[in-house]
């Protein structure tokens, strides 16, 4: 990597570089169209002056080459200097760089699109900003466990606001793949197994990260990826076959796209995963049929990182010159790393075997999408500074991290009240490999937040009791491998303590992308800490890191307090001491179904029914079991306990019955009747009992968040309509049948909660 200095000369050029765009003629081309309120011919019209190349360059986007972080989150390519990237800029060959940040280097390269290039077409600047910017946010699978879009809106609100003022356009997120399969490393990326909550994240995120207009300077592009079904790998394994019905697509994998582009996304990129026999970067029926006819979505679509050239390891293309072709001709717009497009796209042009008409149709989606991000008004619009420094890590940023870490831990157990714990006057034995340390905070896929910033557990709950000396810290193992003497130190410590706090988990390298795992459990060595500590027979609450559902046993699964808390960003120590002393309850609840074992894998609470279901809680002979255990989950989806003791009853229907254009009212009554105040998030699933095409055991239709002091009691009131039995039917497009629904308000999917059942009505009138 080229880290050179920026040239004095491209300081000095920066300060006249908007004035000399300012006076361009292709901006006052582009703003007289404008001015007639027609975008294509002010497109169009830049479009007439650009050679075939120039066309290539605008379809190609490029790792930054100033970032070396950065380039550890993907494979590595051949190395490119600073100046050698600022050559190609020059010579109109990139539409922009990826991850890559920081205003002056942004400001440099911009400078060379804008005032040194032939056609001084700005750069668009891209970067995964996935869960936070420099102020880390938990990660988005952690985020979907506060069951709260509001608060997964304003935490992409305030990534787009750090990330813009470091310069950058255009975010490669949310991914909004839904993740059934544990041991796929990427669930962590997304919302979890669920439709419902998956589409009202995918919405939230893209309002967060492009705000009230793209051409704010506090907005970013957002972009729905990876279309379409990455999460559906065989067997959870990263980049894997895809073949899943037209069905389940439409069903399952492509609401939560089609409700990020209703949410205004103009960007989507395409999956790595061929989808049934088709590499969804070469595939048509997705990216023209479905996408651009169906769904007439107007934005660019991007490869994946070399998702252009993999076509040929996929055995679908036979060289990068076929593999440009046929991602191009499937409906691609730009391609992201491999350089394939800048490299074939002229010739392929030339011999006619990519229509001219088709390269400039793409160009014109990139160009569209440059000016509605402001960039040919202003190419510096993101670039600034000041706004840098004012915008990055305030102390509003860091209080929203700190809320949304709270609001994304899950209590899956707390036997006899053993949370929250006391603040004074116990002493406490932290012991495990995430009690302490700066590694393993962030997260996956954070490029720019800084490990140093972010607080650990130990400083979070030294800050919280009484005396700092409460707490005595052992680490007890390294994540994956025993430490030596450490079983001793941690089990001395236990003994010298009144209770233990067991942080153990996964690490951040162990998921995220090609960070599957055979096995959703803890490291044995973990789990041989675990055991030893139990044996002091301490009170012991474990607190779980994690970037995907997980399968527990032995002492971690039976010690009395469980909570999950992922990996929760830059305040995440602070966060968690909040829930451990009772500052505030949890109250999230678990977005994915935790298994009994990893051979269950993919566990979801949605499945269908069979024709032997296992009803009973005894394993029966033949029915749908393993030998071993039942087809359910330990945790299912949806649970998540808080510091009250909450109840269900009294469930009512405002009717048995469903008019067909009418709506039905569904109450019920959910009471505290604990000490401490609850949080509680009541669920609201519907079972449709006969369709012509089976449907799942449970489905989630509605939830809410309700807060119940001791004592209280609420009544929560959802209201059901059609629209919300709908399914995908036997013609592929939404259908509703009449017919009987059971209905139940419950604390999770698989719990009983208060159930009932109404019929929708056949009569139409
Ligand atoms: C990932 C994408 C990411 C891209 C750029 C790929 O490996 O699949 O999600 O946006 O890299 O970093």
């Amino acid at each position: 990597m080229d880290r050179s200095r920026i040239s004095r000369r491209a300081l000095l050029l920066s300060a006249g570089a908007l004035a000399a765009w300012q006076a361009s003629p292709v901006r006052a081309l582009m703003q007289s169209a404008e001015r007639e309120g027609a975008l294509p011919p002010r497109v169009d019209a830049l479009l007439g002056r650009m050679t075939p190349e120039e066309k290539a360059g605008q379809l190609t986007l490029m790792p930054a080459a100033w970032d070396a972080n950065a380039a550890t989150f993907n494979p590595s390519q051949p190395p490119t200097s600073f100046r050698a990237q600022l050559a190609q800029i020059r010579a109109g060959q990139l539409t922009g760089v990826f991850n890559g940040s920081g205003s002056t280097w942004v400001r440099e390269a911009q400078i060379a699109a804008v005032k040194e290039s032939r056609l001084g077409i700005p750069l668009i600047f891209a970067a995964d900003v996935i869960h936070g910017f420099r102020t880390v946010f938990p990660v988005p699978l952690a985020e979907a466990a506060s069951f709260d879009p509001l608060l997964a809106e304003r935490t992409a609100r305030v990534a787009a606001i750090e990330a813009a003022a470091a310069g950058i356009d255009w975010t490669f997120a949310p991914m909004v793949d839904i993740a059934r399969d544990a041991r796929w490393g990427r669930a962590v990326e997304g919302a979890g197994e669920d439709v419902l909550l998956g589409i009202h994240m995918a919405a939230a995120r893209v309002k967060g990260f492009q705000g009230t207009s793209l051409s704010n300077d506090d907005a970013v592009l957002a972009c729905a990826k990876h279309f379409a079904a990455y999460g559906a790998a065989e067997a959870g394994l990263d980049y894997n076959t895809v073949d899943v019905s037209e069905h389940t697509l439409r069903e399952i994998y492509f609401p939560p796209f089609e409700a990020a582009f209703a949410a205004g996304a103009l960007s989507t990129m395409a999956a790595f995963n061929e989808l049934s026999g088709i590499p969804a970067t070469a595939n048509p029926w997705l990216l023209d049929q479905v996408l651009r006819r169906e769904w007439r979505f107007g934005g660019l679509v991007v490869t994946d990182y070399t998702g252009d050239e993999e076509l040929i390891a996929h055995g679908f293309a036979a060289d990068e010159r076929d593999a440009a072709r046929l991602a191009i001709l499937a409906g691609v717009d730009m391609s992201m790393t491999s350089g394939l497009f800048l490299k074939h796209l002229p010739d392929l042009v030339t011999k006619g075997e990519v229509p001219m008409a088709r390269l400039d149709e793409a160009v014109r989606r990139v160009l569209a999408i440059k000016v509605k991000l402001g960039l040919f008004d202003d190419p510096f619009r993101r670039i600034d500074a000041r706004r840098e420094k004012a915008r990055t890590r305030t102390q509003t940023h860091l209080a929203l991290a700190r809320e949304a870490a709270r609001r994304s831990i899950v209590m899956l157990k707390n036997e006899g009240n053993l949370l929250p714990l006391p603040r004074s006057g116990k002493r406490i034995a932290l012991i495990g490999p995430f009690a302490e340390g700066k590694l393993d905070l962030l997260g996956p896929w954070s490029i720019f937040g800084r490990a140093v910033d972010a607080v650990d557990l130990a400083t979070g709950m030294r800050a919280a009791v009484e005396e700092a000396s409460q707490v005595t810290v052992k680490q007890g193992c390294l994540i994956e491998k025993p430490l030596a003497g450490g079983i001793e130190e941690a089990v001395a410590a236990a003994r010298a303590a009144d209770i233990v706090v067991l942080a153990v988990g996964e690490g951040q390298k162990m998921s995220g992308e090609a960070e599957s795992r055979t096995e959703i459990t803890l490291p044995d060595a973990q789990r041989a800490l675990a055991e030893a500590v139990a044996e002091v027979g301490k009170p012991m609450v474990v607190l779980l890191k994690n970037g995907r559902a997980l399968s527990l046993d032995g002492a971690v699964l039976a010690a009395p307090a469980i909570l999950v808390t992922w990996f929760l960003g830059s305040e995440g120590g602070p966060a968690i001491a909040d829930v451990l002393f009772g500052v505030e309850g949890p109250s999230g609840r678990l977005p994915v179904s935790f298994p009994h074992a990893s051979g269950q894998t993919p566990y979801y609470y949605s499945h269908k029914p069979t024709g032997r279901p296992n009803r009973s809680a005894e394993i029966e002979a033949y029915k749908t079991r393993y030998r071993d255990m039942l087809h359910t989950a330990q945790f299912a989806f949806g649970h998540g306990l808080t510091y009250g003791e909450i109840e269900y009853s009294n469930l009512e229907l405002n009717s048995t019955a469903m008019d067909w254009n009418g709506a039905l009212t569904v109450r019920a009554t959910v009471s505290n009747r604990g000490s401490l105040a609850a949080v509680e998030v009541a669920q609201l699933y519907i079972r449709d009992v006969t369709a012509s095409i089976t449907r799942p055991v449970r489905e989630l239709k509605a939830y809410q968040r309700v807060s119940v002091a001791p004592g209280e009691s609420k009544q929560v009131t959802f209201t059901l309509t059609r629209r919300d039995l709908m399914f995908i039917g036997r013609n592929l497009r939404p259908t509703v049948e009449a017919g009987e629904f059971y209905v139940w308000v419950a604390p999770s999917a698989e719990a009983d909660g208060v159930s009932g059942r109404f019929v929708l009505s056949a009569d139409r009138t």
